[in-house]
């Protein structure tokens, strides 16, 4: 009787081990979930001879408080200008007019992207255009 016992365990444990390889497997490559991949849209930028507001890494960090005081700047303030800390150049602060304009031009595939995988809605274009809608 034990060694019956022992037997089944044994099996239902080499079951499972067998039946979650695809589970283990995507998880150490990480293909549970499609990872934005973004190199695409920036080499793209790149190769037109274009650089964001700030570098790649500060962007990615910082982007959302980088908007949203831009927006406060703009609608509070009238401040309209911004030196760009890391290459001393002067935008517009304007999410529809230079980020999405003047290289952004794909929300879909650039912003929403990674929006989606992150599970975040900016509410921003309910009232700011959409290049080519
Ligand atoms: C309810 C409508 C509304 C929503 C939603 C909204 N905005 Fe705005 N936003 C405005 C208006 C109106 C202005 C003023 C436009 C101006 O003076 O040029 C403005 C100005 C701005 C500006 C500066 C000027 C420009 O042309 O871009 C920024 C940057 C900005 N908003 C960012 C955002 C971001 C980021 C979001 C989402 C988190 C957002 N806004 C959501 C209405 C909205
Ligand atoms: C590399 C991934 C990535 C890309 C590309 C990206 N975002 Fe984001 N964005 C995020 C993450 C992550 C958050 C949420 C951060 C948080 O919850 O604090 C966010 C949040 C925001 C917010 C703040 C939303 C809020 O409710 O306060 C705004 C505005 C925003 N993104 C605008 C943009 C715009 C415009 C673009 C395209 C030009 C863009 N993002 C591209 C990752 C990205």
């Amino acid at each position: 009787m034990m060694y019956d016992t022992g037997k089944i365990v044994a099996g239902i444990i080499i079951f499972l081990a067998i039946f979650s390889v695809p589970f283990w497997y995507s998880q150490v490559t990480g293909d549970a979930e499609e990872v934005p991949n973004l190199d695409p849209a920036l080499e793209s930028l790149k190769a037109e001879g274009k650089q964001c507001v700030e570098s790649v890494d500060y962007m990615r960090a910082k982007h959302m408080d980088l908007l949203n005081t831009w927006r406060d700047d703009v609608v509070r303030g009238a401040d309209r200008e911004y030196v760009s800390e890391e290459y001393g150049v002067t935008y517009d602060k304007s999410l529809t007019d230079t980020c999405l304009e003047q290289c952004h031009t794909n929300k879909s595939d650039f912003c929403d992207q990674c929006h989606t995988y992150v599970n975040v809605e900016p509410g921003c274009w309910e009232c700011h255009n959409i290049v080519g809608e």
